[in-house]
């Protein structure tokens, strides 16, 4: 493969750089043209002339270096990159650019760069789960940076658990992997995401366990693909980044009424939100008291957004979601035919690993005419594979 992909790679202080030099000869390898900055306690770790060697081109460490200014301003460098990767990322790195602080060329780059920045994580495994880190690691999501990693297993301090750097041919394949940057220029998604919250009095309600961290993950990875995202969400705690034109609802009937007004205006719809089936037929205006021994809710059906979507004259390629406990296949097969769908995904929930609320997802795809089974991975990973995907069925209907 020959890519033509001017890569920087910053390498902050950890036991992992070591693991960089294989990076950066790897990203070569594949044709990339490499240049490295490091921070001064990387050059502790591994020594600045490993990475000249590697690249092929002096190595950067110092701000305020007048020379290397010379040869290279650090804006230059920042406009020259098309990639940015920080590997491995230590905690205070990763602090400093959640924050923007510019305090070392390595930061200063984060906020110097207008290009995608990669950052793939290494530190002891405390230091990853602390509640801070992972505020910092959220922000920087949503700020639209791609996290690779980190994985799971023994440390060099002798922990075990989350916090080692993921290995440096899967940061090359994930840097060159097929780009969702441009698979959706151009076109208007809309995605609902969330659960839905049905009042029963008015401080009771019926929901569900969605997080919405599934829909979000393919705003996100949509919003990367470079299509304009609208995002009708229910009730969750998730942050929405900027890029994103987002309405807020908690009825499934406030969703359908949000849902349909934006549907003919879109080219593509993904139902990923936990919609309630039925809700309550009468809402009390009062507290319900506690009384009787038995109660009764009587509930009635909720408006399908996602079949009256499809159903539009003008209508969207039209995407659904099936969470399951069983029957999988079945079912989703079942919902992508009577609700007259282009595409559906079905996972798994109630499930020790993926669906609600994980961090993890496995997608059994299923269309018209084909089929494909996206594999356990983290959310974010699994949305820009999906969204890859519908891409890939969108062009082909809209080709034939
Ligand atoms: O039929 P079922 O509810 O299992 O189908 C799930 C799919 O239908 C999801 O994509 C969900 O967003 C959508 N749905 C909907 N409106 C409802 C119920 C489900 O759009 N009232």
């Amino acid at each position: 493969m020959t890519i033509n992909k001017h890569i920087l790679v910053g390498v902050s202080g950890g036991i992992a750089a070591y693991k960089s030099a294989e990076l950066v000869r790897l990203l070569r390898k594949q044709g990339a043209e490499v240049r490295v900055v490091m921070t001064e306690a990387a050059t502790q770790f591994v020594r600045p002339l490993t990475f000249q060697a590697l690249s092929g081109h002096s190595v950067q460490f110092e701000l305020l270096n007048a020379e290397a200014e010379n040869a290279m301003s650090h804006i230059s460098l920042a406009r020259w990159a098309d990639v940015f990767v920080i590997a491995p990322a230590s905690a205070n790195t990763i602090a400093k650019c959640s924050h923007g602080l510019a305090d070392d060329l390595l930061s200063t780059l984060y906020l110097a760069v207008d290009c995608p920045v990669y950052i793939a994580p290494a530190m002891n495994q405390a230091m990853w789960h602390k509640a801070v880190t992972q505020e910092n690691i959220a922000k920087l999501k949503a700020h639209g940076v791609i996290i690779i990693g980190p994985e799971q297993g023994d440390q060099a301090c002798g922990d075990t658990g989350f916090g080692r750097m993921s290995e440096p041919v899967a940061i090359c394949e994930r840097i060159l992997a097929k780009p969702v940057e441009q698979c959706l220029q151009g076109l208007r998604v809309l995605i609902s995401a969330g659960p839905t919250r049905e009042p029963l009095d008015p401080v009771r309600y019926i929901t569900n366990r969605s997080s919405g961290k599934m829909g979000y993950a393919l705003a996100n990875a949509a919003v990367q693909a470079g299509a304009k995202v609208t995002l009708v969400s229910g009730p969750v705690t998730l942050v929405v980044p900027a890029a994103i034109d987002a309405y807020q609802v908690e009825t499934a009937a406030q969703m359908f009424e949000t849902v349909m007004a934006k549907a003919s205006d879109c080219d593509i719809y993904i139902g990923a939100a936990a919609v309630a089936d039925y809700t309550p037929i009468t809402v009390q205006a009062q507290k319900i008291k506690k009384q009787a021994q038995q109660s009764t809710i009587i509930l009635q059906k909720t408006q399908d957004i996602l079949a009256t979507v499809a159903k539009l004259d003008k209508r969207p390629f039209t995407v659904g979601f099936a969470a399951e406990t069983n029957n999988l296949e079945s079912y989703a097969l079942h919902k992508l035919h009577e609700k007259n769908l282009d595409m559906i995904a079905a996972n798994w929930v109630g499930r020790e690993q993926g669906g609600f609320d994980s961090n993890e997802n496995a997608l059994q795809v299923f269309w018209q005419t084909g089929q494909k089974t996206l594999e356990m991975m983290n959310k974010t990973q699994l949305a820009e594979q999906f969204i890859l995907l519908c891409a890939e069925r969108f062009n082909e209907k809209n080709t034939t």
